[in-house]
């Protein structure tokens, strides 16, 4: 009885970042893509044992949650590269060339949005306006070591951002 009482707080304590978002949302209906999305946000994608954490919070059944995750492309069911960058496609970096600083970082880290490199140090992600317009084109790069936003970007800083940061994971 102990044991399981210490293995479901053990449980717990693993997703203490989740729990607050469970408390909230587990028993409003409707709130599964909240749910999914905050603990994409907290844990960087959605590990299986995040989804089975779900499903016993929410008494939505593992194999539903996988239909939803796998419908919506902003899901990521594999983790995420050591580096997050965050691409503003936002109307301001949109006006002032995102798609072009998009071409170059696909073309330096041969990938797309949402894919992560082979050596597993860069996911890219798309996202919308990152709040700091006034420096467009923006891009925000999240590691351990907190976010950090760089602006005013050209074909050629974006890649040298990114060789510098390659040179130092
Ligand atoms: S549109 Fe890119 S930061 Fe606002």
């Amino acid at each position: 009885m102990s044991e399981t009482k210490s293995c479901g707080a053990s449980r717990r304590e693993e997703f203490k970042d989740l729990n607050p978002v469970l408390d909230k949302y587990a028993k409003v209906p409707g709130s599964l893509i909240t749910i999914l999305q905050q603990a994409q946000e907290i844990y960087g994608y959605l590990s299986v044992d995040t989804i089975n954490y779900i499903s016993e919070a929410t008494g939505i059944k593992p194999a539903k949650i996988y239909g939803v995750a796998t419908f919506y492309a902003q899901f990521r069911l594999q983790p995420i590269g050591k580096y997050l960058i965050m691409l503003c496609k936002g109307t301001a970096c949109h006006v002032n060339g995102a798609d072009r600083i998009e071409e170059a970082v696909c073309e330096y880290l041969n990938i797309q949005d949402g894919e992560t490199t082979e050596d597993g140090v860069f996911t890219l992600n798309n996202v919308a306006c990152l709040g700091c317009c006034s420096l467009a084109p923006v891009m925000m790069v999240r590691s351990n070591d907190g976010n950090e936003t760089y602006g005013n970007l050209t074909k050629d800083k974006v890649v040298q951002i990114l060789a510098e940061i390659r040179e130092r994971a």
